[in-house]
C-alpha cells in the first residue's frame, strides 16, 4: 500500500479523484489537505467532507491549507465549478471537526517523520511553502504526481496556461525548481492527457444504471460542469482532469510520456505556462516526467470498476 496525501481544491473533478482514490486498495490515504484554487481552502475542505461522507470514509482527516497564492491575487474557478465548488449541487453541510493544524505544518511534520507520496490536484501553494521552508524534505517524497500544466496543448485559462499553475505560478515555479535542485521528478499530468478524459452524458447514464446511488451523486455534481463545457467550448460532456492523476499514480501504464527539464513561467502573458525543454537545449537533468498520451476508454473502465458498485438487479 502506498501512503499518500491528496493536496487538492475540491472542485468537481477533485471530488471524482477523491472517490477513485478512496476506493483503491493500493492507497492508504493519510490525509486530504486543501488549498485555495477552484474555491477557497475552507470551502474545499467542506466539499471534501461531503464527498467522504458519501463514500463512508469519514476516517480520512482533512487539513485546511493556504488561503491565497504566494504573490498573485487569488482568483477562484467558481465560474467552472459553481458557487459551492460542487456544481451548485448544494449538498447538505456535514458536521464534523477539521484537524486543527494548518495543512502546511501537517505536511511538514509528516514528511519529517516518514516517506510518503503526494498527489497534487490544485495550485501548489501549500507544497511551495513546505519545500521552500525545508527543501531537504523532498527526499522523503516517494512520488509526486501533479495535475497541472500543458506541453503541446493550449491552456484552459489563458492561451498557454492551465488553471492550477496559472492560479499560483510562483508556487508551481518554486516546486519545480526545488525538485530540480533535489534531483527529483514531478510526474506532470497536464492538459495534453486530461483533455482526453471526457465524462460524456452517455458514460454518465451508464454509471447511473450500474450504480444508481453513486451514479446519481456524480450526476448531481457534474451537471453544471457539463453546461460550462458546452457553453464555453462546445464539448458535450466535461473534462475531468484530476482523477487521471490518481489512476496514473496507481497504474503507470495509464499514461505515457518522456522525462524533461521543466520551468514554470511566473509573469506576463506566459504566467503559469510550463516551459518544457523537450529538445534538451539546456542540458539539465530532468525534474519532470511529462505525460502526453493516454487511453480514455481504459481510464473509464478503471474508474467505473472502482467507484461503482455493480447493480445486478
Ligand atoms: C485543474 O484546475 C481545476 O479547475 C481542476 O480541478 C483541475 O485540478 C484543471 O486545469
Ligand atoms: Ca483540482
Amino acid at each position: 500500500m502506498h501512503k499518500i496525501v491528496i493536496d487538492c481544491d475540491p472542485g468537481i473533478d477533485d471530488a471524482l479523484a477523491i472517490m477513485l482514490a478512496a476506493n483503491s486498495p493500493e492507497l492508504d490515504i493519510l490525509a486530504i489537505t486543501t488549498v485555495s484554487g477552484n474555491v477557497p481552502s475552507d470551502m474545499g475542505a467542506a466539499n471534501a467532507r461531503k464527498v467522504l461522507k458519501q463514500l463512508g470514509r469519514m476516517d480520512i482527516p482533512i487539513y485546511i491549507g493556504e488561503e491565497v497564492p504566494l504573490r498573485e491575487e487569488y482568483i477562484d474557478a467558481r465560474d467552472t465549478h459553481g458557487m459551492d465548488g460542487l456544481g451548485e449541487s448544494f449538498l447538505p453541510e456535514v458536521e464534523s471537526e477539521y484537524e486543527k493544524k494548518n495543512a502546511v505544518d501537517f505536511l511538514t511534520e509528516l514528511l519529517e517523520r516518514e516517506k510518503i507520496s503526494i498527489i497534487a490536484l490544485g495550485p501548489m501553494t501549500n507544497l511551495a511553502k513546505v519545500f521552500s521552508r525545508k527543501p531537504e524534505l523532498i527526499a522523503n517524497v516517494e512520488e509526486m504526481v501533479s495535475m497541472g500544466g500543458s506541453f503541446k496543448s493550449h491552456g484552459n485559462c489563458s492561451p498557454v496556461a492551465e488553471y492550477n499553475y496559472w492560479c499560483d505560478p510562483d508556487a508551481a515555479a518554486v516546486v519545480y525548481d526545488l525538485f530540480a535542485k533535489a534531483g527529483s521528478k514531478i510526474h506532470m499530468i497536464g492538459l495534453d492527457v486530461t483533455r482526453e478524459i471526457v465524462l460524456t452524458p452517455n458514460r454518465l447514464e451508464y454509471m447511473c444504471r450500474l450504480d444508481p446511488e453513486m451514479g446519481e451523486f456524480i450526476r448531481k455534481i457534474t451537471g453544471f460542469y457539463m453546461d460550462f463545457h458546452w457553453e464555453q467550448e462546445g464539448i458535450i460532456g466535461c473534462v475531468i482532469n484530476d482523477p487521471l492523476a490518481v489512476a496514473y499514480f496507481i497504474d503507470r501504464s495509464m499514461c505515457d510520456g518522456f522525462d524533461s527539464f521543466t520551468v514554470v513561467a511566473t509573469d506576463g502573458v506566459c504566467r503559469g505556462q510550463t516551459v518544457v525543454d523537450s529538445m534538451n537545449f539546456w542540458k539539465k537533468e530532468p525534474n519532470s516526467r511529462i505525460l502526453i498520451e493516454t487511453d480514455s476508454e481504459r481510464f473509464f473502465a478503471f474508474f467505473m470498476e472502482r467507484v461503482l458498485r455493480k447493480n445486478d438487479g
